[in-house]
């Protein structure tokens, strides 16, 4: 029967699969927190890469290095040139017809099969399996020099300080005149592995990271969870890294941005393996972002548990919280006050004028898209529009108020070289 088998293959390939922004790698906080901050933060100098090569007549080569299943590729072509006025058009900051290479490398097989599978189709991608431990492999020296060293969601820590270095060192050599790096490590300080927190900062520092949160939270326990070391940094243990670099290379180098990545939303706040305080606010923006599903609100507020002997940290944390919960009960309040027969809002107070201005701003934000839209009655407006928008004022909060110096699930840095 040819139906059967269509359906039958349907579903062994996975083409059947239910698709969710709730959980897995590609869930709705990475697709639309981790993926467009890293977007927001890489675009001014793409942006000017991009233009600089267009007026040479040359086009971008980009290298990915530990590119897993070649996440890079959508990475970097997600990019927008800016933030586009509501009637304009987005355009991305590298279209397809300015990329003349992407190449990734990977160690890891399995992933590169993933891959190929869904770029492989693309004439100018290709994929390398190679190891990066030991510096730039012959096999990428071999390359002509690309544009843009490219690394994403942590891959930088898998390496040591001296293979970092020398992986550096290698990146300044190979590179033209004029290119960037962006290098992706894990944050010392993220408040999901607070229990780490009290390891000495002089010393280069390897967790032992678990994978628990692809199992679902009744599987975890049971599950064969893999373990392997992940180095967690600060952002002076990356200026040290890069400026022994530009020594041995006699290269300069010229930092464009930090930033910490993850600091509300971080994978392990859920699970809970290295801080059992901590609230799963993962579960609950993925939720925020999923439409037709309403979000308990009262799961986003954090119950920050300050660790002693860290003053600095918990200081920032304390104001961090605060300020995300004071924006998680204003829109319990602005949802309760609204009438959504009349189209009214009653009796909600202003944000207090000491607040920082970030705070302030999301709080307008949300009144103003509540005023605007909760009289909405088709579709479900309180999960399609207005959770998104509570999740999106999250995100810019966390990007206004952030320290930039590794207390997020990631901390990424940014850099030209110039020769
Ligand atoms: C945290 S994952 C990041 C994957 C991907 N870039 C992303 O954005 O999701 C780290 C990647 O680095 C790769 N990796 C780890 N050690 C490596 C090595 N020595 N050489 C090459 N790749 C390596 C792993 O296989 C994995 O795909």
């Amino acid at each position: 029967m040819p139906e059967k088998k269509a359906y039958s293959q349907a579903a062994s390939t996975g083409k059947y699969d239910k698709s969710t922004g709730l959980t897995g790698k590609y869930d709705n906080v990475r697709r639309f927190w981790e993926d467009q901050v890293s977007g927001m933060f890489l675009r001014p100098s793409l942006n000017e890469l991009v233009e600089q090569k267009r007026q040479r007549l040359k086009r971008i080569r980009i290298l990915d290095l530990g590119c897993g299943s070649g996440d890079g590729y959508d990475l970097i072509t997600g990019v927008t040139t800016k933030d586009p006025g509501i009637y304009e058009h987005i355009t991305a900051a590298l279209t397809p017809d300015m990329i003349k290479e992407y190449v990734g490398v990977d160690i890891n097989q399995d992933l590169l099969k993933q891959a190929m599978a869904y770029y492989g189709h693309i004439p100018k991608v290709q994929f390398i399996r190679d190891d990066i431990s030991d510096g730039l492999p012959a096999s990428i020296m071999a390359e002509e020099p690309f544009d843009v060293y490219f690394t994403s969601f942590g891959t930088l820590s898998h390496l040591d300080h001296l293979q970092t270095v020398k992986l550096i060192t290698d990146i300044w050599r190979h590179a033209p005149d004029r290119a960037l790096f962006v290098g992706d490590w894990l944050g010392r300080y993220s408040y999901e592995w607070q229990d780490l927190w009290h390891q000495p900062v002089d010393k280069e520092y390897f967790m032992d990271y678990r994978i628990s949160y692809i199992y679902p939270e009744e599987e975890r326990d049971k599950a064969e969870v893999a373990v392997f070391p992940l180095r967690l940094v600060t952002r002076d243990e990356i200026v040290g890294m890069i400026e022994e670099a530009e020594k041995a290379s006699s290269i300069k180098i010229k930092p464009v941005s930090f930033f910490d990545r993850s600091i509300l939303i971080g994978r392990h706040m859920d699970t809970g393996d290295y801080n059992k305080n901590c609230p799963k606010m993962r579960g609950a923006v993925n939720s925020l972002f999923e439409g037709y599903v309403r979000t308990d609100l009262e799961s986003l507020l954090v119950d920050y548990v300050p660790m002693p002997g860290f003053d600095h940290l918990n200081n920032f944390f304390e104001m961090f919280f605060m300020s995300s919960n004071a924006l998680v009960k204003h829109t319990i309040n602005l949802l309760s006050q609204y009438d959504s027969e009349a189209g009214v809002l009653d009796g909600v107070t202003d944000p207090l004028p000491f607040y920082p201005d970030s705070l302030k701003e999301a709080m307008n934000s949300m009144r103003r898209v509540i005023q605007g839209v909760g009289w909405l009655k088709w579709g479900d407006v309180r999960a399609n529009v207005i959770e998104p928008q509570l999740g999106y004022c999250l995100r810019k909060l966390e990007l206004d108020l952030q320290p930039r110096q590794g207390m997020g699930h990631g901390l990424v840095g940014i850099f030209e070289i110039q020769k």
